[in-house]
């Protein structure tokens, strides 16, 4: 068996799900918020020790604002009709990626969602928001610049640099999964995912299932990880 404690996921494919039904995109990323919910409340109880979603990148400020602006609303729908059940289900809710930039009414409810779930010892729900590989590798460059600078750091070697990126607390990326067959990682975890066994699936994110899931899990098992060794 491999050993499998993180699962990311590039959670593509709402506008496509919406237009299919000839429906405004918007739609679509409401029922994709619901699939967080299950797909996370469903993880947690497979063991699963964290679980990392992309919901926002740091090119889809390029949107239109309208979608941006929904995009925007949507922590406040997801955390008001949730957080009770992610708290019930003993989730704890981390986020990496750049806060800054995201309106205050959902920084202010992602930030509390942080906090009153920071005691709870289940799965880590990790969400990838206002969050680009090549912006975490910079940001992690100049932090690492600056400790330098005051001292604070001397050798840089791979288990130092670790401690630089936002997923510094995180285990390996076992398993990246994608949905609504794109085959690109876009701009997701670019350092973490050397090594990590990589699934493309067809199915639009708001269709995809536990069964998916499990689908995934599955072949994830059958495959050989040699880590560039002869095994
Ligand atoms: C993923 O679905 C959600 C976000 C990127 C926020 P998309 O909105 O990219 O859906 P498609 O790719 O246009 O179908
Ligand atoms: C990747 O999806 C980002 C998220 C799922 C948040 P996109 O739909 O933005 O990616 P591209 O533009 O098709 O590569
Ligand atoms: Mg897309």
């Amino acid at each position: 068996m491999n050993t499998l404690e993180h699962i990311a996921i590039i959670m593509d494919g709402n506008g496509r799900w919406a237009k299919q039904r000839n429906l405004p995109r918007t739609m679509g990323h409401k029922k994709g918020v619901e699939k967080v919910r299950e797909i996370a409340i469903y993880a947690n109880e497979l063991g699963l020790k964290c679980l990392t979603l992309y919901a926002f990148s740091t090119e889809n400020w390029k949107r239109p604002e309208q979608e941006v602006n929904y995009l925007m609303s949507l922590p406040k729908v997801f955390f008001s009709s949730y957080l009770k059940e992610l708290m019930a289900n003993n989730i704890r809710v981390t986020m990496i990626g750049d806060l800054k930039r995201i309106p205050e009414e959902a920084r202010k409810i992602f930030t509390d969602a942080i906090e009153k779930t920071s005691g709870n010892t289940g799965m880590i729900l990790n969400f990838a928001l206002n969050y680009g590989g090549r912006d975490e590798i910079i940001r992690a460059c100049q932090k690492y610049a600056q400790d330098y600078k005051d001292g604070i750091t001397s050798n840089l070697d791979e288990e130092t640099f670790k401690n630089y990126l936002m997923t510094s607390d995180l285990p390996e990326v076992d398993l990246m999964i994608r949905t609504s067959n794109e085959i690109r990682i876009s701009n997701f975890l670019l350092y973490q995912l050397a090594y990590s066994e990589m699934m493309f699936v067809e199915t639009f994110w708001p269709d995809f299932s536990c069964q998916d899931l499990d689908k995934c899990i599955a072949e994830y098992q059958m495959r050989k990880r040699n880590f560039g060794a002869v095994k």
